[in-house]
């Protein structure tokens, strides 16, 4: 990526520096801008997206250019928590009057950054995510133009499959396979559909990437298109993503502005309409199926597969669906090959993975590093651990991974690899990437609670396993929640958790027991210790002990 050679302030506008106050920290820069003149008036002031801590914001990154020659061209230094009266020391900072802001700098060496590999998230608060002219200067639709010129759609599947890159929205279903069995069905229309639904509790990652860095994935979207045969295409995102939906419409008008969209693009003979869809914000709709038919405009329920969407989709027409990281993935895939990609990664789970990373850690926000990296070293080195933590685990009991369709990994399992298979050996999932840790005082029979509580609120009612079972379920955990359980509850539910897993019709009502087997595989005496008979309770004194606690 070129880096600018101008002094400039790159201001983090995505939604969790907006929530700390990062546009009355942009706009107190720009009026101080003013009211200093001279020096100041040089420095660029650069609305870009998350610049990655997003716990610490607002966030401001200050790139200082080294003299002509020097290597790195840019030395770049970061502001955390930023108040709108600390603009005019930023800016001398900037124009080298002052240092008044030392104790919020952070170091750019620190783990946090150091240990990240940026590949979805290379724009991600580098571009502004409102000007198609900044993500052109940086090399973004440069693939879109090379794959249009001189790839055949063959040729791109080709490079997507040696990528080995594994879909992100959860599953891991490989990437270029899935473009295979869509491309190569019967002539015909056919679509494609970005899944921008992500509604796991605890995640951000497509949200980050759709706010900071959009032509990205309008590009991979495009290439995907191309590579299938699609003419026509979606992005599903929910309502409660207003920025993302705001600046990805705005990007979609730039797009087809500057012939990148629509007919003939870049001078070719390939057509591409591309439109938002904006969904109600059920958890459900993230489902393939159901977000299908919301997207035809009926009720975002599931139905059973096959035939799978790539076989009969929209309108009953082979129809892509891909997650947003991955589709923001396939423009550097294309850029750098295959082989690049898949030299990253594991045997099984190839290039990078980007995490929201939050709950009871000390450095929360977007972290993206290659597959097979341990949980400790993106829990405790990234994140910090537990804020005052101490110990070898840095006050960790867990990390919940892969949102309610996943489950609890106790911190001595801390040094597994984060990927596909190793998440799922230990009865949890990558799941879209919602990485949650959890302190010492947390209860976990409590936390398979929360999770089931937010299974029944978003069950469809379809299918009675799922409708009735979860309701079932969650009731149990509140008997062990509020301590009247008994160990024959401990048997049922169990027993429960199994049927329900196994009898339901979508991938919502299987996963729903995950959190609950996983915490009773990890945290047994848990439940044992919340049994209303003390006599029955094993270990009897794990059960005071907890009392104290609670
Ligand atoms: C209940 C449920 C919710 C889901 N939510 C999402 C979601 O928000 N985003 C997403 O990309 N995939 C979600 N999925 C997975 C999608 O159905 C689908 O597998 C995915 O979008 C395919 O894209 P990929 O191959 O790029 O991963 C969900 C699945 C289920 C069962
Ligand atoms: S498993 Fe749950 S969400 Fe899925 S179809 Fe059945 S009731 Fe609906
Ligand atoms: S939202 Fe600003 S750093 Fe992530």
């Amino acid at each position: 990526m070129a880096s600018s050679p101008r002094m400039q302030l790159r201001c983090c506008g995505a939604s969790g520096c907006r929530s700390a106050g990062a546009e009355a920290v942009r706009a107190a820069l720009l009026s101080a801008r003013d009211q200093l003149g001279g020096a100041a008036e040089a420095v660029s002031i650069k609305p870009v997206g998350c610049l990655r801590l997003c716990g610490r914001g607002p966030l401001v990154a200050l790139d200082r250019p080294e003299p002509s020659g020097a290597e790195p061209a840019c030395r770049t230094e970061l502001y955390a928590e930023l108040r709108p009266e600390q603009a005019f020391d930023l800016l001398a900072r900037a124009t080298g009057r002052g240092d008044a802001l030392a104790a919020q700098r952070l170091d750019s060496d620190h783990p946090f950054f150091a240990l990240q590999k940026a590949v979805v998230l290379e724009g991600c608060g580098v571009v502004d995510p409102e000007s198609i002219d900044d993500a052109l200067n940086h090399g973004t639709y440069a693939q879109l133009r090379r794959v249009l010129l001189d790839f055949s759609p063959e040729q791109v599947r080709e490079q997507v499959k040696r990528s080995g890159l594994r879909g992100r929205g959860g599953a891991g279903y490989p990437t270029g396979l899935k473009w295979d069995t869509v491309a190569l069905q019967p002539p015909g229309p056919r679509y494609v559909v970005c899944n921008a639904d992500e509604g796991d509790p605890g995640a951000f990652m497509d949200r980050s990437v759709l706010e900071s860095d959009p032509h990205r994935l309008i590009e991979g979207l495009a290439i995907a298109a191309y590579a299938v045969g699609a003419e026509q295409g979606y992005v599903y995102v929910r309502a409660e993503y207003p920025l993302a939906v705001e600046r990805l419409r705005l990007a979609l008008r730039q797009a087809r502005a500057k012939g990148l969209l629509g007919a003939g693009i870049a001078g070719s003979g390939f057509h591409l309409r591309l439109e938002v869809r904006v969904g109600a914000g059920a958890y459900v709709c993230g489902e393939e199926t159901a977000l299908l038919a919301s997207i035809q405009g009926q009720r975002g329920t599931p139905r059973p597969r096959p035939p799978f969407p790539a076989q009969s989709g929209l309108w009953g027409a082979p129809t892509l669906i891909n997650n947003v990281e991955t589709l923001a993935s396939i423009p550097v895939i294309l850029r750098e090959g295959g082989d690049w990609y898949a030299a990253i990664g594991t045997e099984g789970s190839k290039g990078t993975k980007v995490f929201a990373l939050s709950g009871a850690v000390q450095r929360t926000g977007l972290v993206e590093v290659p597959m097979g990296t341990t949980l400790r070293t993106v829990v405790q080195t990234i994140g910090g651990g537990v804020p005052g933590g101490e110990g070898p685990d840095k006050g960790v009991k867990a990390v919940q991974t892969g949102g309610p369709s996943g489950g609890c990994i106790p911190a001595h399992l801390l040094d597994t690899p984060v990927d596909y298979e190793s998440l799922r050996a230990l009865g949890s999932m990558m799941g879209s990437g919602g990485l949650v840790v959890m302190g010492e005082s947390t209860s976990m029979p409590e936390v398979a609670r929360h999770f089931m509580r937010f299974s029944v609120n978003e069950s469809c009612g379809k299918c009675v396993p799922c409708r009735a079972g979860t309701v079932q379920l969650a009731q149990m955990l509140d008997r062990f929640v509020e301590r009247r359980a008994s160990l024959v509850d401990l048997e049922r539910l169990e027993e429960l958790c199994r049927m329900v897993g196994a009898t339901s019709l979508c991938g919502l009502g299987q996963a729903a027991p995950n959190p609950v087997l996983s915490t009773l595989r990890y945290f047994r005496q848990e439940y044992q210790a919340a049994c209303r008979d003390p006599d029955q309770c094993e270990p009897f004194d794990a059960c005071l002990l907890k009392e104290g606690t609670r």
